[in-house]
């Protein structure tokens, strides 16, 4: 068996695939969940997994410019990751290259934590 490696990029698929003002989750593969975000005309890849409890956020809400978390509405921004509800939280955010036309993350090799907020 071949160990995985992190801290590494990652094929996340094509560039057109994520079409203005969409959001896709995506497990890369040396495991990693993240959310393909394109807004104002850049994709970003965030952590996968909800910073308040770990919830998976592949059925997270996305109007354009929010991601919300449906398992207790936590709110994140879509061009920073900046927490709107609560403010004192984030979703992590990994690099982003696009290469003749697909999309590499760069993984990074210590998983964000878990960060505190209101219950
Ligand atoms: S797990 Fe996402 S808001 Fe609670």
């Amino acid at each position: 068996m071949t160990a995985v490696s992190q801290g590494s990029w990652q094929p996340a698929g094509a560039a057109d695939d994520v079409w203005e003002g969409e959001m896709t989750f995506q497990q890369l593969g040396d495991g990693t969940s993240v959310l393909l975000v394109n807004t104002d005309g850049a994709v970003r890849a965030f952590h996968g997994l909800c910073p308040h409890q770990e919830n998976s956020l592949e059925d997270a809400d996305f109007d354009g410019e929010i991601i919300t978390c449906l398992a207790h509405m936590w709110e994140f921004d879509a061009r920073s990751g900046a927490g709107v509800n609560p403010t004192t939280t984030c979703l992590p955010e990994y690099p982003v290259e696009i290469r003749d036309g697909e999309l590499y993350v760069h993984t990074s090799s210590a998983p964000p934590e878990k960060e505190a907020g209101p219950e």
